[in-house]
């Protein structure tokens, strides 16, 4: 899969795509991440990229001109390469919330073409022509759409076959299907007993215990307990798509929830 990033800030992206286990996926070409500098695609002598909001008002706007000459270039290159079509994405606070869904699916396709937005805002023209969908990464404002396409790119690189030390791993995601949508359960490594600053803790003996069908109970008992208490929409959903059973339903009436979606 191939994804065009079209920036202003390029340069945010080097250590990003450089280090950690995702650079397995980016290094090898899996998710082979294409950076466009907006600003190469802006005219005159200050290659400008903004301008002040007709009818007035604070901040900037980005400009429709460069920002389309640029998604151009980068569809003619697609082109010429025989890349796929794909859509284009923009981030903005106005977008659908990106989920592991929408990651999945990303995951599983051709790539896109990734707008980082800056300043106030973009000109509304070019989002009518040029953009398919917006996408956000929650009810907040960032100063830009980088941070957003690093994280969309980040979930679906770990996704690619090989790029995890171990293959199973991500199927213990916190909202995986597989786990029937529900918060990943606790994890502990050694030591056994650790001197934390609020003094000893243990790590539970069941899963010292060798026994597996015991530690997978406890691990789905987790699953329900963290979701009940964090999560009540998903452990709802889970319910409504008949994924509990009378064990789960069991085990979440013992817990002390006094807001958890009416158990
Ligand atoms: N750009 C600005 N705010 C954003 C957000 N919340 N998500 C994605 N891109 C953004």
């Amino acid at each position: 899969m191939r994804f065009d990033v079209i920036t202003l800030f390029p340069e945010l992206f080097g250590p990003f795509l450089q280090h950690g286990i995702n650079r397995r996926a980016f290094a090898c070409g899996a998710v082979d991440v294409r950076l466009w500098p907006l600003r190469d695609h802006a005219e005159g002598h200050y290659r400008r990229v903004d301008d002040r909001p007709f009818g007035g008002g604070p901040g900037m706007v980005m400009l429709a001109e460069p920002l389309a000459r640029c998604w151009q270039a980068v569809r003619e290159q697609r082109k010429a390469e025989g890349a796929p079509s794909v859509p284009t994405v923009l981030f903005s606070p106005q977008g659908v919330r990106i989920d592991h869904a929408l990651v999945e699916r990303e995951a599983q396709g051709a790539g896109a073409i990734l707008i980082c937005g800056r300043y106030e805002g973009i000109d509304q023209r070019f989002i009518d022509q040029c953009v398919d969908v917006q996408l956000s990464l929650g009810d907040f404002v960032l100063s830009g759409g980088e941070l957003a396409a690093m994280a969309l790119l980040d979930a679906v690189a770990r996704l690619q076959p090989g790029v995890l030390n171990d293959e199973g791993s991500h199927q213990q995601d916190s909202f995986n299907p597989a786990l029937d949508g529900l918060l990943d359960c606790p994890h502990y490594t050694r030591p056994e007993v650790w001197q934390g600053p609020r003094g000893a803790a243990v790590v539970p003996p069941v899963l010292l215990s060798g026994h597996h069908e015991q530690i997978e109970r406890w691990r789905r008992q987790q699953r329900l307990a963290a979701s009940a208490r964090l999560r009540p929409d998903l452990l709802q959903q889970a319910r409504q798509a008949g994924r509990l059973s009378a064990d789960d339903e069991h085990w979440l009436r013992q817990l002390d929830l006094p807001d958890a979606g009416g158990l």
